[in-house]
């Protein structure tokens, strides 16, 4: 588990968006911090696939309004938190096990001007460090494949929302076609640590008094979105050889599109589920 953990947070110390990259990026466009608002931020730190679209169609399946206390699990820089702080006037509460990306989600937070209603914690969502029934709404986006131990995690997750709450996330998944190779490689090169199905994840949830409402496919949405965020990366190619070294930016380049090529061959596919814990 140790090992697990240690990989996980070396890729995202090392991850080609940061706090940093998001920071130069502002000032490249000319963007003053003293005026920086959600408005502008939300096209500059979101890391997950879709952008703010995806945390709409995400906060429609968790039923998020200005009444809800949304815990954000593997919240990362603060993105999506940020983003539902502001649009919906609720307030969120973000955790993440990355130390860096914690303290960077709080600084963009402030910077934004949010910190009244958007905060953030480091902790393990294995061990998630909030008190029974106190959430609303949980939300995450593209993380639980990095977490071993799906049965403690949805365990978790349903204890921290309140009976009659929900739960709303996108994941990478594994489908039928998904070979032990490419399982231990991905775990190697992206710290996928261990990636669930569909049919895997609805009967962790359905064990845990938990019903779920939908879960939507993403396996073709999220093939034509990867192959652009391949080139994304790729235009970050100078700042992360600046940054981390050319050997990093090759081990990346090489992981990312072999992660990309999965999708083409069917071998990963994405969804978007909502849950609702029963009692
Ligand atoms: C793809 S990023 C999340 C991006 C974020 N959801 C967003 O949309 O901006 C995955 C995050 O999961 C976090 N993570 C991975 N394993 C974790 C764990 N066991 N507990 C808490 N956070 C974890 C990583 O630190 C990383 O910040």
């Amino acid at each position: 588990m140790a090992s697990n953990n240690s990989s996980v947070l070396a890729f995202y110390d090392t991850h080609p968006i940061s706090e940093t990259q998001i920071l130069e990026k502002l000032a490249a466009d000319g963007v003053d911090l003293a005026t920086l608002t959600e408005d502008i931020l939300q096209d500059y730190d979101q890391d997950h696939f879709g952008g703010v679209q995806a945390n709409d169609a995400l906060a429609r399946a968790g039923g998020v309004n200005s009444d809800s206390l949304v815990l954000d699990v593997c919240c990362g820089l603060g993105g999506p938190a940020r983003y539902f702080g502001q649009k919906f006037g609720c307030r969120v509460e973000g955790v993440d096990m990355t130390a860096s990306r914690v303290e960077g989600a709080k600084r963009l937070t402030e910077l934004a001007g949010l910190s009244d209603r958007v905060s953030f914690t480091c902790g393990n969502a294995l061990d998630l460090p909030f008190a029974d029934n106190r959430f609303d709404v949980l939300i995450s986006q593209e993380a639980f494949c990095h977490i071993p131990d799906k049965p403690t995690l949805v365990a978790e997750c349903v204890r921290s929302v309140r009976p009659g709450g929900r739960i709303a996330f996108t994941d990478i998944l594994a489908t039928g076609e998904t070979t032990p190779e490419t399982r231990q490689r991905l775990t190697a090169e992206m710290t996928f640590n261990e990636l669930a199905t569909a049919a895997e994840y609805r009967d962790l949830f359905t064990a845990q008094n938990c019903e779920v409402l939908g879960v939507d496919d993403l396996g073709s949405e999220w093939r034509d979105i990867l192959i652009d965020r391949l080139a994304m990366y790729r235009s970050l190619g100078d700042q992360t050889v600046r940054r981390f070294g050319q050997a990093h930016f090759d081990k990346w380049d090489r992981a990312y599109s072999f992660f990309v090529g999965c999708y083409g061959t069917g071998e990963l596919s994405g969804g978007r589920f909502s849950v609702q814990r029963l009692t």
